[in-house]
């Protein structure tokens, strides 16, 4: 048996596009250029297709029979529909070139048919047959329409059998990979299902639909104006009938199947348009409308932006030139906390909830996603207008599969908790960052709930949630200041019988209890306990979102360390469980004010005045650390530019954070040349060296690995203002979890800021 890596004699069988594009691809490639280049053969019944294949160049030679072509070709291509390929495979048994060693592979569409057809002709799978699919095409045919391209960053599935020679797989997987093809294995069943439902059925719906259209009697006028959607129905039709004929008797079953689902499908649909359920088509199409990003994140793990899509696939990174200004006015973006709870307000509420100022950023939108997912119809969102047509407490849907919530830990902690009292299982998965996350923490008192939840090792996500559970109020004493944890328990509350109460070590951030009250839901305090009832109702009420106070420290910190600066943030949230950033960079001396201090829909709000004033360094009061948890990478910055050392303790919250933000942050400092000392639960900075004294750097320049972290990412940027040399931070993509529009600010206000990109 001759075996070479690659083919010398290759057979097309059937010259059509497929054939032909196949072929040009390979002379592309320079296939089998190294020695000498592959002779490539094709049979074709017309006559004109090989003699043009032979004048474009893509064939050596041919013919109309193919007894003729078989001499010493070592891999055959049979790219015939699918019905016909039972008589080309007789004449290959006749032939013996199966039995003489050559590879065989195909281009069908459907596989279980062909695998039949191989078996009743050869009496059993031969194991240098190596079934396989392109999945590309075009609308048109024939050899003339060739394209070298055509497979370029297109799949090729292969359905390999437990029989077949490896060194055939190989070799077919190489002409693909040649042809610049994406290629994958699966078994035969799996594919024909699949292709019934992505490609098959696509087809019969664009056939029947063009072909019921076109038979009407104002046809002529159907198809003059036809635009875009019933155009591309048109493009889809336009496909070869005989192959298509051959598909859907060759995957019958496959697509009978998933045009029963189909039909139920616009049953329902049908239905929502009769009476009228604007809700119901609203979440209907809503959730197709987003389908695709978000089956895209699922399956790439990553994001709900395409634009933030682009960046995760590439490696983002910022180059910051030192030095800079920090002036004017500007508007952060909405935020996070109290963009998460919207969302799951307003879909458990009676009643539609408009939200204003909504952050569009990765972390909400996973959380709008998942809704959606839950059968909820979101509008928007749009401007940071969003719409939620509320379904009440017990309304929510069963999701067709796991929630991924990608980087968002405020979405998985609140999650659990909501879902823990839902009827039905829910899983929840996300991203790298988030998989390393503790969830015990939520998990715990969720199971003295009554809650039926699984974690992964060590308490680590995901999170399977068992539906059904009857949840009974329970008194919660927290080991540790969190938010997170609370607002969890509050949810689940809200379906367990009796009294759920949380006591809060410290006090921690308030947003779920202000806005359950808001939606008419009642929560009590008293000291560092809160309480409500289960069994309630929620009705919506209008969220106005401030801007993010986390993110507004980004600015801040620009600000207070940077001469001349005098920077103005508006409609910033002033939320007192909030506020440890803005007493911290105060008793450091920052020259900071609240102007135009107002309530908006239950959270207070103020424009943040900042102008240059020297900082000293201080030691951060204990209280202050859960009121500024997410603030200290920037703090962290303020204290590298402050005179004398800042202390931070109590704060070995930081190391579970998105990164492990107190060694992220002393690795990140130490790179710059910043004196620090890391404690498990702190670490001591020691501000501006003796002699640096006026308005020079403070530190060098240097590489800096923001770990996939938004607010590392974002607190080295600014650390450029007094750096000596250029800043280049890594791994910067999910600064679009909470600050979408973060480099344009950033520049907006006087920074010099490059985003790099490269292809990971
Ligand atoms: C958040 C609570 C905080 C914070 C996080 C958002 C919230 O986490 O760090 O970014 O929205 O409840 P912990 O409550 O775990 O400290």
């Amino acid at each position: 048996m001759q075996r070479t890596a690659l083919p010398r004699r290759i057979l097309i069988v059937g010259l059509g596009l497929i054939g032909g594009s196949l072929a040009a691809a390979l002379r592309a490639a320079g296939f089998g250029a190294a020695e000498k280049r592959a002779e490539i053969l094709a049979c074709d019944p017309d006559a004109d297709e090989i003699a043009r294949g032979i004048e474009m160049g893509l064939i050596d030679r041919g013919d109309t029979r193919l007894a003729p072509l078989l001499d010493g070709v070592d891999l055959v291509v049979l790219a015939v529909p699918v019905l016909a390929m039972r008589q080309v495979m007789e004449e290959l048994a006749a032939a013996d070139v199966v039995a003489k060693g050559a590879v065989v592979t195909d281009v069908g569409s459907t596989k279980g048919a062909i695998r039949e057809a191989a078996e009743a002709v050869f009496g059993r799978m031969p194991p240098t047959l190596v079934l396989g699919h392109p999945i590309a095409g075009s609308e048109k045919s024939g050899v003339a329409a060739s394209d070298p391209e055509l497979y370029v960053g297109h799949k090729v599935i292969l359905t390999p059998e437990p029989t077949t020679d490896p060194e055939a797989l190989t070799r077919v997987r190489a002409l693909w990979e040649a042809a610049g093809a994406e290629v994958l294995e699966m078994g035969v069943e799996r594919h024909d299902e699949v292709l019934a439902r992505t490609s098959h059925l696509p087809h019969l719906l664009a056939f029947s639909l063009v072909d019921t259209l076109a038979r009407q009697d104002e046809r002529l006028d159907i198809f003059r104006y036809a635009a875009g959607g019933f155009r591309d129905f048109t493009r889809i039709a336009g496909s070869d009938p005989v192959m298509w004929r051959d598909i859907f008797v060759a995957n019958r079953d496959a697509v009978l199947h998933a045009l029963d689902d189909f039909e139920s499908g616009v049953a329902r649909l049908r239905e929502a348009v009769e009476r009228g359920d604007t809700d119901a088509m609203l979440a209907t199409f809503d959730r197709a409308s987003h389908a695709r990003h978000y089956f895209d994140s699922l399956l790439n793990q990553t994001s709900y932006q395409a634009e933030y899509q682009m960046q995760a696939q590439d490696q983002l990174r910022y180059r910051v030139s030192p030095g800079g200004g920090v002036t004017g006015r500007i508007r952060v973006p909405g935020d996070k906390s109290i963009s998460h709870r919207s969302i799951m307000l307003g879909a458990l509420a009676e009643g539609v909830t408009e939200v204003s100022g909504f952050l569009e950023g990765e972390d909400s939108l996973a959380t709008l996603q998942a809704f959606r997912e839950m059968g909820v119809a979101i509008e928007g969102p749009h401007q940071g207008r969003v719409t939620v047509h509320g379904v009440g407490l017990h309304g929510l849907k069963a999701p067709a599969g796991p929630l991924y919530v990608g980087n968002a830990g405020t979405a998985m902690r609140l999650f659990a908790g909501l879902l823990a009292g839902q009827a039905f299982d829910t899983e929840l998965t996300g991203d790298h960052s988030l998989t390393k996350r503790p969830m015990g923490r939520v998990a715990d008192p969720l199971r003295e709930m009554g809650a039926v939840i699984e974690t992964a090792e060590g308490g680590r996500p995901p999170l399977k949630i068992k539906g059904g559970q009857p949840l009974k109020g329970i008194t919660y004493d927290m080991p540790m200041a969190s938010a997170q944890v609370k607002s969890c328990l509050l949810l689940a509350g809200l379906y367990a019988e009796g009294e759920t109460r949380v006591r809060e070590p410290a006090p921690t951030r308030d947003h779920t209890e202000r806005m359950l009250n808001g939606f008419g839901y009642q929560v009590e305090r008293q000291g560092d306990t809160c309480w409500l009832q289960g069994g309630g109702e929620l009705s919506a009420a209008p969220i106005d979102v401030p801007s993010d106070i986390s993110s507004a420290t980004f600015f801040l910190v620009a600000a207070a360390i940077t001469p001349g600066a005098d920077l103005v943030l508006e409609h910033v949230g002033i939320n007192p469980t909030r506020i440890g950033v803005i007493n911290i960079l105060q008793q450091m001396g920052a020259d900071l004010r609240l102007e135009n201090e107002r309530e908006v829909g239950g959270e207070p709000v103020a424009d943040l005045h900042i102008r240059y004033a020297p900082l000293k360094g201080i030691d951060i009061p204990v209280d202050q650390v859960p009121l500024a948890i997410d603030e200290f990478p920037a703090l962290f910055v303020a204290a590298a530019n402050a005179e004398g050392t800042t202390r931070l303790r109590e704060a070995a919250e930081l190391r579970v954070k998105e990164s492990d933000r107190l060694k992220a942050m002393a690795d990140g400092l130490t790179a710059l040349g910043v004196e620090n000392r890391l404690f498990d639960d702190g670490i001591d900075i020691v501000g501006r060296a003796e002699g640096q004294g006026g308005d020079g750097p403070s530190y060098g320049g240097g590489r800096i690995d923001s770990l996939g972290d938004h607010r590392i990412a974002m607190a080295f940027t600014v650390a450029a203002l007094r750096a000596s040399d250029e800043i280049v931070i890594d791994d910067c993509a999910n600064v679009a979890t909470s600050f979408p529009g973060f480099v344009d600010l950033a520049r907006r206000v006087g920074l010099a800021l490059e985003e790099e990109r490269e292809a990971s």
